[in-house]
């Protein structure tokens, strides 16, 4: 399916510095559906057009990483029924949406934790999407799935003391090496929607030079023109990486 919306990327966005990786807290769900009196579930159902629309909006200006926020470690603190609903939501996703996004060229991959409490079903789903998408070079959509930055971390250093790495050896590269997506660049800019000045665990390790650019703008409402925004906000910025300025 081409773009079902294709929409004009504004003059004042400068398409030679886009951040190669951008990620997003896909946040406020919850909250849309509230106001409008609809159960909550019915917002993440709603996000889905807007993580579409995302993903066109990031293709159309060449960003190349897209890291989204589905499901976090924590988030099993919630009701039975809204983990499972979120459960058969993203597996329902992928179904819906593999084909669209591997005729635009997209690589579907996954950040979290594999081997503790999500579903078979779903996994075997996520392997589904990653094998049909593996060749893609366009873009990655990268789902940060049952992820945790610190869980993150945690796999990471399991990993060093299962491969026997003394703690001479131990530095930065030796632990990024064992996050779980070590080929792709850190995050340039990282986006939260709805109003919430936190990063709830996403992306620790990664997102430590990240440019930060937080809306209120609930994550159903989202749509391309918002990440078209951020961007032009990040371009604003001036990253400095603890040195100065040249
Ligand atoms: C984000 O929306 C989706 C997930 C965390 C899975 P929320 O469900 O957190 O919505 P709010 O923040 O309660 O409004
Ligand atoms: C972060 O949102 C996780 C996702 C968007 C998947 P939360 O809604 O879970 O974060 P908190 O609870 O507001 O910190
Ligand atoms: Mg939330």
């Amino acid at each position: 399916m081409p773009d079902p919306r294709p929409a004009p990327i504004p003059a004042s966005l400068d398409r030679r510095s886009v951040p190669h990786h951008v990620g997003v807290v896909m946040d406020g769900n919850g909250r849309w559906a509230t106001r409008r009196g609809l159960a909550r579930t019915e917002g993440h159902e709603a996000g889905e057009i807007a993580l579409v629309d995302t993903a066109y909006g990031a293709l159309a200006v060449g960003v190349k990483v897209l890291t989204v926020y589905a499901f976090s470690t924590e988030n099993w603190r919630r009701p039975v029924d809204e983990v499972r609903y979120l459960m058969n939501f993203n597996r329902g996703l992928l179904e819906r949406r593999q084909h669209e996004l591997h005729a635009e060229g997209v690589r579907i991959t996954f950040s979290g934790r594999r081997d503790w409490r999500v579903p078979r079903g779903v996994l075997s789903r996520m392997d589904d999407a990653a094998e049909l998408t593996r060749h893609n070079r366009v873009m990655t959509l990268n789902i940060a799935f049952n992820y945790g930055g610190r869980a993150e971390i945690v796999d990471a250093v399991k990993r060093l003391v299962d491969d026997h790495v003394p703690a001479s050896k131990v530095d930065e590269k030796s632990i990024r090496e064992r996050l779980y997506h070590p080929e792709l660049p850190d995050p340039d800019l990282v986006v939260r929607t709805s109003g919430e000045f936190r990063t709830s665990n996403f992306l620790l390790w990664e997102m430590a030079y990240s440019e930060l650019v937080f809306t209120e703008v609930l994550w159903p409402d989202f749509r391309r023109e918002d990440l078209y925004d951020a961007i032009e906000q990040f371009q604003r910025r001036e990253r400095r990486f603890g040195g100065l300025d040249s």
